[in-house]
């Protein structure tokens, strides 16, 4: 696989609809993101980080992109061993975050505080179908810096944010106001969502859009395991208590012994179990990812 450089053409699509985030670059040990001005390399091998360093400042001149700072981490297959981008190319002394838009939308990105930088790229399709859906009320669970809450918001939405990591929910506050929207209607709760999801329900709450895009596997404080292949079942079964009746449900993931069919089936299985129909959607492919290097991704469109 070696998808090479996007086209400048695309790079001008982009920028008229208001969006400085994307993947630049995809080889077969590594890619380059673009943030705002900012660039960062992901490899897994050093050649790799070299090619695409050396690749990135002739493709940049060409396309007249003037890259402010050059960031680059190490693709570990072990959790533990991931550390946050380190600064190759810029001031040392300058902040290590900055901010990136998408559709005008602004996200706060930290290259400073850990492995991801606060802006899942791979997933701006579906952020998309979820402002085209306007929900009333969204549950993001697994929210992050909630950047899906961000899109629902901006189209009048209340969001329930549910995370693990208080740091996350409190940048994701913080992409609240970014945008110049109050919190007043959004909640978030630090806490598993296994178990904020039973509770949601027993009170009777209900949300027209819901997005699950849970980790391939996660340890909360009390020490309980998540792991999507085993897990992703039970947790789409107690999401769907939850579901308003015509609601859509994004199921998604990045562990890539889930393809979008094996997404299908589970969501099949589960919806059996519920007693509960959906007509099933892919969202369009992305076109500055190659196939099969994000996020698989299903909507359910419940009936
Ligand atoms: C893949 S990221 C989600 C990305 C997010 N959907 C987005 O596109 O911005 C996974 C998130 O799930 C959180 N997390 C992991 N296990 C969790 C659990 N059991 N309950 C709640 N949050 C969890 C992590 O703290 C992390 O923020």
């Amino acid at each position: 696989m070696n998808f090479g450089w996007i086209d400048p053409n695309l790079l001008r699509d982009f920028q008229a609809e208001g969006t400085d985030a994307y993947r630049l670059c995809t080889i077969e040990h590594g890619w380059v993101e673009r943030f705002g001005s900012d660039v960062l390399i992901s490899f897994k091998t050093v050649l790799a980080r070299e090619r695409l360093l050396e690749e990135l400042q002739t493709w940049a001149d060409s396309v007249g992109f003037h890259v402010r700072r050059v960031f680059a981490r190490f693709i570990s297959r072990e959790s533990e061993r991931r550390e946050p981008p380190a600064l190759i190319v810029g001031d040392p002394n300058e902040s290590l975050q900055t901010i990136a838009t998408e559709w005008y939308l602004r996200f706060g990105i930290d290259f400073g505080t850990g492995y991801s930088s606060g802006l899942f790229l791979d997933q701006r399709e579906n952020r998309r179908y979820v402002r085209q859906f306007a929900p009333r009320r969204l549950l993001n669970c697994f929210a992050y810096t909630c950047s899906f809450s961000i899109c629902a918001a901006c189209n009048g939405a209340s969001t329930l944010n549910i995370d693990l990591s208080k740091k996350y929910l409190t940048r994701g506050r913080e992409n609240f106001a970014l945008n110049n929207l109050s919190t007043i209607d959004h909640r978030f709760i630090t806490d598993d969502v296994r178990s904020v999801l039973p509770r949601l329900a027993r009170r009777g709450e209900k949300f027209d859009v819901i997005i699950l895009d849970p980790p391939t596997f996660s340890r909360s404080p009390r020490g309980k395991t998540f792991q999507v292949q085993h897990d992703f079942v039970s947790l789409l079964i107690s999401a769907l208590a939850v579901a308003e009746r015509d609601a859509h449900v994004l199921v998604s993931t990045n562990c890539s012994a889930l393809s979008e069919r094996a997404l299908e089936v589970m969501a099949r299985y589960c919806l059996k179990k519920t007693g509960r129909a959906a007509t099933f959607h892919r969202p369009l492919p992305l076109p500055d990812f190659p196939p099969r290097t994000g996020a698989s991704s299903v909507w359910l469109a419940l009936r």
